[in-house]
């Protein structure tokens, strides 16, 4: 992702605007991925002060794209140089809970973290971001989030765009508030920073992307904190939208228009034939939207009231110039009529409905905290416990003043009814994440299958970050069939903790033990000691508080974590 400035400065009117070309992140592909979430810093602004970045690997600012393929093993490995605590979530991606990077599989300071599965989703567009709790927003503003493209042979098959830089286009779109000195706010209600791919599009930059004169796939993702886009292109020119968040629809969806809420990702075509020398822009139409979407029309303040909102709201707004280049080799120039076939279940299979309404604390509440059924995240509280294989309906009742991207980890869901109608063509296929207007309400039908746990829940969110720090959080464990197995026991043998869960006394049993330490789910240490004489140790766990706690065991060249559930 080198930030190239391509045409150099091109002067309009009076104002000098920087174009940059729209940096491409690299490619890890498997089966062994290595991230290492470390602290930078990038010069967003001409003038005063660095602001400070998290990022992966190479880069300053966000982070490669990971590569997986359905059906393959991989193995992940993700340490932690930012100094503070953190985890890492595959968003989308349905996996065992204690791979998913919820905020209960923390990454220590200094720790590396070795989740290994199967990739079972189909192919889409996925993403990778912290999730640690009352964190994520302060973590993952600062750019510490990249993109997954799951391949599969349903899509490989295909006649598509998926020559990644060239005819397939990673879009990672943000839109931040930065301070006085120049660093990321969380709490961005005046957010009017831009960013493609982590190159600045706004206050006097623009992002260039040159894109061949044949079918172009772009893959949106909405990585913003809580601005929802309008997209479109110039002179209305029409697209087809070809993936939701989990997958391929059924066939493509000819629009001008996509609305996309934090977490939500598309793929679209857009058919630049003939086109070699045009111009065009992403635009986010942002005066369609309704009120209550945030980035969408405010409410009129009294006169001489501070601003509240940001200058982008409600107004239609540039995100990237497209210049059309000649074709490549190979062009595709032609668009699929069928896409795949996604068989949703129906509601008559559905074991139960649960509603879950979006609370405030009154009416008027704009900027949170915001609740599910009146309650606020309790890292302790489990909200659901869900067999497994059960196929559920989630009512998603919105009783509050502003729109909310509820997001449910474990599962890819369908949409089966929206204000009362049938959600219209593009969001019919696999989802994760769906936005829900104020006073209004959503129906979405999933199956909770292949993975429980009854230690580690799920999470279920609002994708707005700061609404979820806030406590606009649930969480869920899937029941095993048959209960009372200690699964934690058969996981990982060269690490045993029993019983487990335990009100007293734990055994911790572990080869060539050096040290071992407890930590809380803050990531603060409790207990540590260095190595007892045999590979075994015995904790009184009886003044500790109930909860989950992280053990870490160190041997000679590696350490271990396991949950231990105190009760
Ligand atoms: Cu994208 Cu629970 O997160
Ligand atoms: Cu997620
Ligand atoms: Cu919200």
């Amino acid at each position: 992702m080198k930030f190239l400035l391509n045409i150099g400065l091109m002067l309009l009117g009076f104002n000098t605007i920087a174009q940059t070309l729209l940096p491409i992140p690299d490619t890890l592909s498997g089966p062994n991925y290595v991230l290492n979430m470390h602290k930078d810093s990038v010069q967003f602004f001409p003038t005063g002060k660095i602001s400070h970045t998290y990022a992966f690997n190479q880069y300053k600012y966000l982070g490669p794209t990971l590569i997986l393929n359905k059906g393959s093993n991989v193995n992940m490995s993700v340490s932690n140089q930012i100094g503070d605590t953190t985890t890492v979530h595959w968003h989308g991606l349905h996996l065992p809970s204690m791979m998913d990077g919820g905020p209960h599989t923390i990454i220590l300071p200094g720790a590396i973290w070795t989740p290994s599965f199967t990739v079972m989703d189909n192919a889409a567009t996925y993403w990778y971001h912290p999730h640690f709790m009352g964190k994520t927003a302060k973590q993952a503003i600062k750019g510490a989030a990249g993109l997954i493209i799951v391949r599969d042979p349903i899509e490989a098959a295909l006649n598509l765009p998926r020559k990644y830089g060239i005819d397939d286009f990673p879009l990672i779109v943000q839109c931040q508030q930065y301070d006085s000195v120049n660093q990321a706010m969380p709490l961005g209600m005046q957010d009017s920073t831009i960013l493609v791919n982590g190159a600045r599009a706004s206050h006097g930059y623009t992002v260039n992307a040159n894109f061949p004169a044949q079918i172009v796939r772009m893959r949106l993702l909405n990585a913003s904190g809580e601005r929802t886009f309008n997209f479109g292109f110039t002179a209305n020119k029409q697209f087809k939208i070809i993936a939701s968040d989990g997958g391929l629809l059924n066939s493509p969806v000819t629009t001008n228009r996509i609305r996309l809420s934090p977490g939500e990702r598309v793929e679209i075509l857009i058919d630049l034939n003939g086109m070699n020398g045009q111009t065009l822009h992403l635009m986010s139409y942002a005066s369609e939207l309704a009120m209550g979407v945030q980035g969408g029309p405010t409410m009129p303040m009294p006169v001489g009231s501070p601003p509240m909102d940001s200058p982008l709201n409600g107004i239609d707004f540039n995100i990237m110039q497209i210049t059309v280049v000649p074709q490549t080799a190979n062009p595709v120039t032609t668009i699929p009529t069928i896409l795949t076939t996604n068989t949703p279940f129906t509601a008559g299979q559905a074991n139960i409905t649960r509603t879950i309404r979006f609370t405030a604390d009154s009416l008027m509440v704009m900027d949170g905290p915001f609740y599910f059924n009146g309650n606020s995240f309790d890292m302790m509280r489990i909200d659901y416990e869900i067999p497994l294989g059960s196929i559920e309906i989630w009512k998603l009742v919105n009783e509050t003043m502003v729109a909310h991207p509820f997001h449910i980890h474990d599962v890819q869901f369908f949409l089966i009814d929206r204000s009362g109608n049938v959600p219209s063509a593009e969001e019919l296929g696999r989802k994760d994440v769906v936005l829900v207007p104020p006073f209004d309400s959503v129906m979405f039908i999933t199956k909770f299958e292949d993975f429980a746990d009854t230690t580690i829940p799920f999470m279920y969110h609002c994708h707005i970050l700061m609404h979820e720090d806030d406590g606009m959080m649930g969480q869920f464990i899937v029941k095993p069939l048959s209960v009372g197995v200690n699964e934690l026991k058969n996981n990982n043998n060269s690490l045993t903790i029993y019983p487990n869960p335990t009100s007293n006394l734990v055994n911790i049993d572990a080869k060539d033990m050096t040290s071992i330490s407890i930590y809380n789910v803050l990531g603060e240490m409790i207990y540590t000691q260095n190595k007892t004489s045999t590979n075994s140790m015995q904790i009184n766990t009886s003044q500790w508080s109930k909860g989950i706690y992280t053990v870490q065991v160190n041997s000679n060249n590696q350490s271990i974590t396991k949950k231990l559930i105190v009760n």
